[in-house]
């Protein structure tokens, strides 16, 4: 069981779905490496990386909005905040607790429930109102 990319998750601007497929690309290493045993050094890395280029690839999005004067703006940006917020916990825990298998399945549940739906949804909303715009 692993998580690929699908055309289906496209938004249209290919800046943006370059950044989901790399997000996917990693996620589907968290599966793979809990298959193998190895979830809990694996969720190290995914933490470590998901610190910096969650927060680089929002702000390139909204960059994006801001640009293109997207109405859909202020929730889009909250559903971000939500995230980050969730993941800031999660690497919390961790380095209080010590990374455990419940770490490493909030994670994935995070990145699959949250991530997909928003990639699915709330992007795609704003990949077509760019490209509705777009002459
Ligand atoms: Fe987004």
């Amino acid at each position: 069981m692993g998580i690929q990319w699908r055309d289906s998750l496209a938004i249209g601007v290919e800046a943006v779905d370059n950044q989901h497929k790399e997000l996917l690309l990693r996620f589907d290493r968290l599966l793979n490496a809990c298959q193998a045993g190895q979830g809990i050094e694996e969720l190290k890395r995914l933490q470590k990386f998901l610190g910096e280029y969650v927060q680089t690839h929002f702000s390139d999005e909204e960059e994006l909005q801001r640009l293109h004067h997207y109405p859909g703006y202020e929730a889009h940006h909250a559903e971000h905040v939500y995230f980050i917020d969730q993941i800031k916990k999660l690497e919390a825990e961790t380095i209080k607790d010590g990374v455990s298998t419940h770490h490493v399945v909030e994670t994935n549940n995070m990145l699959l429930k949250w991530l997909l739906n928003h990639i699915s949804k709330v992007d795609k909303e704003l990949g077509a109102f760019i490209k509705s715009g777009t002459p």
